[in-house]
């Protein structure tokens, strides 16, 4: 890391955004190399990597020190209601990469997921063992057993939910932001449906952070509180109205009570205790990132 450069593999994307401009912002624009398939963005190589080989799109691989693995079709119901076309990006095209990355001798640094697991549990560390219930859980850990089998110095990242603290942003915070601000009148939020959200910015802190410290293995990027949708969704309100009426009616529901293609796992809190011991990151509260949304928004 502190020679190479870094490749960002769905550099495009509201995680691959945020952590160019923070890489860039470290190590300096020439050291820092991005990828986009369908959203062009300056400087961004195109790659579709159900098209084209890694050694196609980017040249010089060996180059590279790590490349950080973004790119996915990172929607569970797309997932399912897809099966093949997302098993041949987020598995055949991974595994692909994969074995051209150990050829160069470049780093994976895999982007995996909370809903690795069951959700039976809640509170997961790095040891727990997976047992994914919906078809993208699946496909990820499939990855991160490949990796495991076969390239022990590969970094894996179960990432929890993420949110940003742009009004104009990605996350669910942000969105339920705008449907409030925008005068909706009824909110549902499910209850019974419970992770650690993770704020964007702490999540390219942590891969950052890794990278620097050589680790390796699996690490969980979680935020400090395991929270239901309900609660984060009244953190938000609760924060908005510190600076003014809000008239919202909030009902609370269960989770199945939305129409996923598969039924959700409930409780994939994560627990980051590895991630702060390796790295002395903080994770920030949904409460102070929502006071600066609200803050940002004004
Ligand atoms: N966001 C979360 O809450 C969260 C939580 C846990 C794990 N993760 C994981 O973190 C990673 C990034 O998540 P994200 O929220 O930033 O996802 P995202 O916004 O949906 O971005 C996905 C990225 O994949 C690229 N991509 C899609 N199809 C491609 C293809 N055929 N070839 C090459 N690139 C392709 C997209 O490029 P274009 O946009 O240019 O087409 C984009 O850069 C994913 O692997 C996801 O599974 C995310």
């Amino acid at each position: 890391m502190s020679e190479g450069k870094i490749l960002v593999l769905g550099g495009s994307g509201f995680i691959g955004h945020h952590l160019c401009a923070r890489l860039a912002a470290r190590m300096g624009e020439d050291r820092v190399v991005a990828t986009y398939n369908g959203t062009f963005f300056s400087g961004g190589l195109k790659f579709d990597a159900r098209a084209e080989s890694l050694v196609q799109a980017v040249p010089s691989l060996e180059t590279f020190s790590h490349a950080v693995i973004l790119l996915a079709n990172a929607h569970p119901d797309d997932c399912a209601r897809n099966p093949e076309a997302s098993r041949a990006l987020n598995v055949t095209a991974i595994k692909a990469i994969i074995d051209q990355l150990a050829e160069s001798g470049t780093r994976p640094v895999f982007a995996s997921t909370e809903v690795v697991f069951d959700g039976y549990k809640g509170g997961y560390v790095e040891s727990d063992p997976v047992n994914p219930i919906l078809l993208y859980g699946k496909q990820k850990a499939e990855i991160e057993e490949c990796l495991q089998d076969h390239v022990p110095d590969a970094l894996v990242l179960r990432i929890a939910n993420v949110y940003g603290s742009n009004p104009a942003g990605g996350g669910v915070i942000a969105g339920w932001h705008r449907t409030v601000a925008g005068g909706t009148e009824t909110v549902r939020c499910a209850r019974d449906y419970t992770a650690s959200p993770v704020h964007v910015d702490d999540v390219a802190e942590a891969v950052i952070r890794l990278m620097e410290e050589g680790a390796t293995g699996i690490y969980h990027v979680a935020g400090p509180q395991p929270l239901s949708r309900l609660e984060m969704f009244e953190t938000l309100l609760g924060e908005m109205r510190r600076s003014g009426p809000v008239n919202v009616n909030v009902v609370s529901c269960s989770i199945d009570d939305f129409p996923t293609e598969e039924k959700r796992p409930r409780d994939v809190s994560m627990r980051s205790d590895r991630l702060m011991a390796a790295t002395g990151l903080e994770m920030r509260t949904l409460r102070s990132a929502c006071c600066d949304l609200v803050a940002a928004a004004s």
